[in-house]
């Protein structure tokens, strides 16, 4: 045994041991998505004596205890961008949401946030007793960085991805071992619109540009509509199932980077069993805090960035809601700005807002005269670029407001272009 695994015997307790180190009034910072450390967080559900316990993370990914509206006089989620498993809790007044840039997140722990433990899943220790945050890196070294107790769950499921993912035995006070499948997230069936949505995009896309997509049916569409492209490059907040096909049919190569040559960036990942072993020591794929990968800064050294998020509905104006079904918060801003505005900075830089023309079976128009009364903006009429529906690409960058919202209702569904003609008409935006 060498001297990491002698410390590493030392530290290592079972979950019901671990979360003896907690008490109540403590908040727990927990990365994001598959990150979270389950048999430590339902060991802290099971300690009946626990009150006041608020657990912040960025996006909640399993029904885990501790967000049931049973356990919500107990325990209290902050979330900075609300997913199927916590938009319940903060819709109902069960949990916290705090409205956020994805690239600043880092930045907001550090100069706002302190935490009494912070709970991570983690590759297995390699013999110079570094462990891996995996596919969830994004903010959490800076969580770490504001807890007073470090405690990890080891799961040799979570693969060791390189770049800036490690977490060292020495900043560590306590580990246990829980080695279950990571759940997986498996994407969901392509429809024609979201075909014909992705070819618009890779219509206008050239060889050698670097791409981030985001998630669902619109930006895998894309990525199989880019497998026309050569030479693309990969730099993305969350790497996706439709990357790694991209880069098995050899459309991504990284040759034409400006930064990290030869290699994809993200800054955590989704998926299926399949991605996490293709990400598992794969040299050709990083991981980077998110302060790093999403800072419009770095996004704009890349020439020729693309960029692919989606939205909830646009305005006229052109002002986009991509995370709040009016006044209900959805999702979040996550980082659509991020990119949007790193690619408005980057040479040849374009960026696409994407959305079916309508929702609700058709009845309802997705571009529309005012944003619905409680809607937040996440993308400003200053920073859009272009909107994309099945009927088209609306470019509104640099043009006037008559212009843009003759270009909105052009990709408008036919059935309310005559209303919103009329709307735009009666508040004098077109003659
Ligand atoms: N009015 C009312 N309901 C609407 C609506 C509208 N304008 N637009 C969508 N909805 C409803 C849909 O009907 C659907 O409801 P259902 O689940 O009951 O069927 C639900 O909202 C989700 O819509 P959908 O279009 O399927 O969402 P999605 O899963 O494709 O996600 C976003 C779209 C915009 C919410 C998501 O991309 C997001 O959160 N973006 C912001 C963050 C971001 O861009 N991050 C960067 C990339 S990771």
């Amino acid at each position: 045994m060498n001297k990491w695994q002698d410390i590493y015997q030392q530290k290592l307790c079972t979950a019901a041991q671990a979360v003896q180190l907690i008490h109540s009034g403590a908040i727990c910072a927990v990365p994001i998505g598959v990150g979270e450390p389950t048999a430590l967080l339902e060991a802290m559900v099971d300690r009946q004596d626990l009150r006041d316990v608020r657990v912040a993370q960025m996006i909640a990914h399993q029904r885990l205890r501790y967000l049931t509206p049973e356990e919500s006089d107990r325990f209290r989620h902050i979330s900075w961008f609300t997913s199927g498993t916590s938009r319940a809790a903060v819709q109902e007044g069960r949990a916290d949401f705090v409205p956020c840039f994805y690239h600043e997140i880092p930045m907001l722990h550090r100069d706002y946030w302190q935490y009494d433990v912070f709970f991570a899943t983690v590759s297995p220790m390699d013999k110079h007793g570094w462990f891996s945050f995996g596919v969830a890196v994004s903010e959490a070294h800076a969580m770490m960085s504001k807890a007073k107790l470090v405690i990890l769950e080891v799961n040799r499921f979570m693969p060791r991805t390189l770049g800036q993912s490690m977490v060292h035995l020495e900043d560590v006070d306590a580990v246990i071992e829980n080695h279950v499948p990571l759940p997986e997230l498996a994407s969901p069936p392509l429809t024609e619109t979201d075909k014909m949505i992705g070819q618009y995009i890779a219509d206008r896309v050239q060889d050698g540009s670097v791409i981030q997509l985001g998630i669902g049916g619109i930006p895998n569409a894309t990525a199989l509509a880019l497998c026309s492209k050569q030479d693309l490059g990969i730099h993305t907040e969350m790497f996706t199932e439709g990357m790694m096909d991209m880069i098995e049919a050899g459309v991504v190569t990284n040759r034409k980077k400006n930064i990290h040559l030869r290699k994809c960036v993200a800054t955590f990942a989704l998926g299926t069993r399949r991605l996490f072993d293709f990400l598992d020591d794969n040299l050709g794929v990083e991981f980077y805090p998110v302060e790093y990968v999403n800072d419009p800064v770095t996004v704009a050294k890349m020439d020729n960035f693309v960029s692919i998020n989606a939205c909830v509905e646009v305005d006229l104006f052109g002002q986009v809601c991509s995370e709040s079904i009016g006044p209900k918060q959805f999702s979040g801003t996550g980082g659509q700005v991020d990119f949007v505005r790193g690619a408005s900075k980057s040479k040849g830089g374009q960026s696409f807002i994407t959305t079916y023309s309508t929702a609700k079976g058709g009845s309802l128009s997705k571009i529309v005269p005012f944003l619905t009364p409680g809607a937040t903006v996440t993308t400003s009429k200053n920073d859009v670029d272009m909107v994309v529906t099945e009927f088209g690409v609306a470019k509104l960058k640099g043009k006037t407001g008559c212009e843009r919202a003759r270009e909105l209702i052009g990709i408008a569904h036919p059935d309310f272009r005559g209303e919103l003609t009329k709307a735009a008409q009666k508040i004098h935006l077109i003659p």
